[in-house]
């Protein structure tokens, strides 16, 4: 049973909202993506910028609403239909870490208060001398130290400030946690660091993990199973291991061939997701084996058993 599956997802964001706009020009930053993730499984979400990501994350902790498509979660809720303590409830389960600390981090609160600020609202707040106990230990088990609540997030470094956004999601007790891109702005030796510190936090509580990086490696090194996207779809999903062996789509093996180290996306944009496509392969504009069909049709996502699934006409010819 899964913890979570998303089925057939789809979310147009207008890119002329407003009274006069003009209608019918929209980015489909998600076109119907499905994935499912296992208890105590890190699922990861790979795919270059703009590529819907973070959007499919929002989406799951319902910062957004979606066009179509559903998300049920534990025994098969239907999460777009929560709400009240209901909607709460399923918050504090599903955590989001967001992908820039610097800007999640209140530069005017102390740790201390970061943490319990929001834990205050959850459901189960113990109080404030349990809470702040409950935070050191949190900082502790993150690397930080007790002594560490009095300081301010400016006082530390781009790692440790991810360790403090990590503390924050903890302090909920979720059983899902979203890692939006937290170690891609961070220096190769401390990005080790922090998937370190993750494997042993899933390691210890059991957690699930969606993990969302544009470095198909990294997310190899920490995710059991990975699905790669690209302007909004699912190109390709696999273990991590088949994958890192034996890529079968031709974005995914570009993906692994392309540059590490870079920081920022290591392709050439791809075209937005601007909804201008007549029905082709969204990839065969910048595909080495496109062929006629490829620019004719749309692939659909196959199923080639062993929890592996494509979509490329060509692939596992
Ligand atoms: N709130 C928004 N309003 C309009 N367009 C958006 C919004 N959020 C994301 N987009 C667009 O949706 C697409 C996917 O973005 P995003 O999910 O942030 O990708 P990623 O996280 O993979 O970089 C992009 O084209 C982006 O510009
Ligand atoms: S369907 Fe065609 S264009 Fe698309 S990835 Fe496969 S070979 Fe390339
Ligand atoms: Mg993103």
């Amino acid at each position: 049973m899964p913890v979570i599956s998303i089925e057939n997802l789809e979310k147009r964001f207008n890119l002329e909202a407003g009274f006069f706009a003009p209608l019918g020009r929209f980015v489909r930053a998600v076109r119907g993506i499905s994935f499912a993730i296992g208890k105590n499984e890190a699922y990861g979400l790979v795919g270059e910028s703009g590529c819907g990501k973070t959007t499919t994350a929002r989406l799951m902790v319902r910062m957004y609403e979606w066009d179509k498509g559903s998300i049920r979660y534990g025994d098969g809720a239907d999460v777009a239909a929560l709400s009240g303590p209901a909607l709460k409830a399923y918050r504090e389960k599903v955590r989001y870490i967001f992908q820039d600390p610097a800007r999640s981090l209140n530069p005017r609160m102390t740790v201390g208060e970061v943490l319990i600020s929001g834990y205050r609202h959850a459901s189960r707040f113990p109080g404030e001398g349990e809470a702040r106990k409950e935070a050191e230990r949190i900082l502790t088990e993150v690397g930080l130290s007790p002594e560490d609540r009095e300081k301010r997030p400016s006082e530390f470094s781009g790692g440790q400030r991810q360790r403090i956004s990590i503390a924050r999601g903890l302090l909920m007790r979720p059983e899902l946690l979203i890692c939006d891109e937290v170690v891609s702005a961070l220096d190769v030796s401390i990005q080790g660091q922090i998937l370190n510190l993750l494997l042993d936090i899933r390691e210890k509580r059991g957690l699930s993990f969606l993990f969302i990086a544009h470095d198909l490696r990294v997310a190899c090194y920490f995710c059991d199973r990975i699905g790669v996207m690209y302007r909004g779809e699912l190109m390709e999903e696999g273990p991590a291991e088949n994958l890192y062996r034996d890529a079968l789509h031709p974005y995914t093996r570009l993906l692994f061939s392309s540059v590490s180290g870079s920081r920022d996306s290591v392709l050439p944009a791809g075209g937005g997701n601007v909804d201008t496509d007549g029905p082709r392969c969204p990839f065969a504009p910048r595909c080495v084996l496109a062929e006629e069909r490829c620019f004719a049709e749309h692939p659909e996502l196959r199923d080639l058993g062993q929890g592996r699934r494509v979509r490329c006409f060509r692939a596992a010819e």
